[in-house]
């Protein structure tokens, strides 16, 4: 199945207000296309007779082995996808070995998520209300998350002109259905806190006792800021281009920030990444890891649980074929050099 047969599968037994909603970027969706775009502009430089066996894709992502360096990016409301939403997304990962980064956005409470995931995250919007925040980052410690991946592009949400995902919600599953009780504080209070700052990365890793992953930074300013905050790792990301539109590609963000912070952080990077290519792509400019976000999303639509194992295992052996003709022998070793400047 190809990443467009896929989307177009789900197109089809999903209703057009939830397809629009997950498939839409911001505005005129110019970040939306750039990130496949930049991907694709990167042109391999293979090596011959390299004399490589067939390559190993494990690695370790904070110290944790995972079996492939794919993992799924945090999406919001699974129900909308699936019956089997959040707990049939972390079956999915666990049984392909990757790394599952729940959302604070979830539609099943956290703990319940937690009892069928394998190595997981927990990905926090710092909210109006602090308390809530900071009951989020501990009960996620205590229910194993390995990482707390603190979302830095969303002040307040892009403006998406094509689905709107809040209004779509089955009743149970609204804004804080991860906290699993009800909460009684104004609705304005659950949304992000626009004022949140880079002192939010120690106060989160203090209440938790979690390393800090931050997620949506684009510049090399921004990595160091984010190392001396103390956090463990970022994710170059503009979030599937649905927040401010017009943003750089990933691509072509990801190696400003490797050669800042690279030698003392883990840098990860999602948007736009389809096929295995485009993985090693990602890994060649110094990304540790990828995260996926709308294919797992669409394969959880047409095949549950399932459906999001077989996407993420056939992905990472797509990526074992294009170590293997490229001549890289591990995904923890793979130069810069194997691609063409763009
Ligand atoms: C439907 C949808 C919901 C998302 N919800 C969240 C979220 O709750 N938190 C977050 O940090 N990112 C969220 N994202 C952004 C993803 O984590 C990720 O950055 C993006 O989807 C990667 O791009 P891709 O979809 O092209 O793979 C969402 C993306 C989509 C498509």
């Amino acid at each position: 199945v190809t990443p467009e047969e896929l989307a177009r599968a789900a197109q089809a037994v999903l209703p057009a207000d939830v397809y629009a909603y997950v498939a839409s970027g911001a505005g005129a969706q110019t970040t939306l296309a750039a990130n496949d775009a930049a991907w694709a502009a990167l042109a391999f430089r293979p090596r011959a007779l390299a004399a490589a066996g067939p390559p190993d894709t494990r690695t370790t992502l904070l110290g944790t082995a995972v079996a492939t360096p794919i993992g799924v990016a945090p999406t919001a409301s699974h129900a909308l996808l699936s019956p089997e939403a959040e707990p049939g997304t972390a079956r999915g990962a666990r049984e392909a070995g990757s790394l599952y980064v729940l959302s604070t956005r979830s539609s099943t409470p956290l703990e319940e998520v937690a009892a069928h995931a394998g190595p997981w995250w927990f990905q926090l919007y710092a909210l109006r209300d602090a308390g809530l925040t900071r009951e989020l980052a501990v009960r996620a410690a205590a229910a194993g998350a390995g990482a707390l991946v603190l979302t830095g592009d969303t002040p307040v949400l892009g403006r998406r002109e094509r689905g709107s995902g809040t209004r779509l919600l089955p009743p149970g599953r609204g804004p804080l259905a991860v906290l699993g009780r009800d909460v009684d504080v104004r609705a304005e209070l659950l949304e992000q806190d626009p004022h949140v700052g880079w002192d939010a990365v120690g106060r989160l890793a203090e209440a938790s006792g979690l390393p800090v992953v931050v997620k949506g930074v684009l510049r090399a300013d921004d990595a160091q800021q984010a190392r001396s905050a103390g956090a463990a790792a970022v994710v170059v990301s503009n979030h599937g281009g649905r927040q401010l539109d017009g943003a750089v590609a990933t691509a072509r963000a990801l190696p400003e920030v490797v050669d800042t912070v690279g030698g003392d952080l883990e840098v990860y990077v999602d948007g736009g990444l389809r096929r295995g290519t485009d993985v090693l792509r990602a890994l060649a400019l110094g990304a540790r890891a990828v995260l996926v976000g709308r294919p797992v999303l669409w394969a959880l639509a047409t095949g549950g649980g399932d459906g999001v194992r077989e996407l993420l295992t056939g992905l990472t052996a797509e990526l074992a074929l294009a170590l293997q003709l490229a001549g890289c022998p591990d995904v923890a070793v793979v130069p810069r050099d194997l691609v063409l400047p763009s």
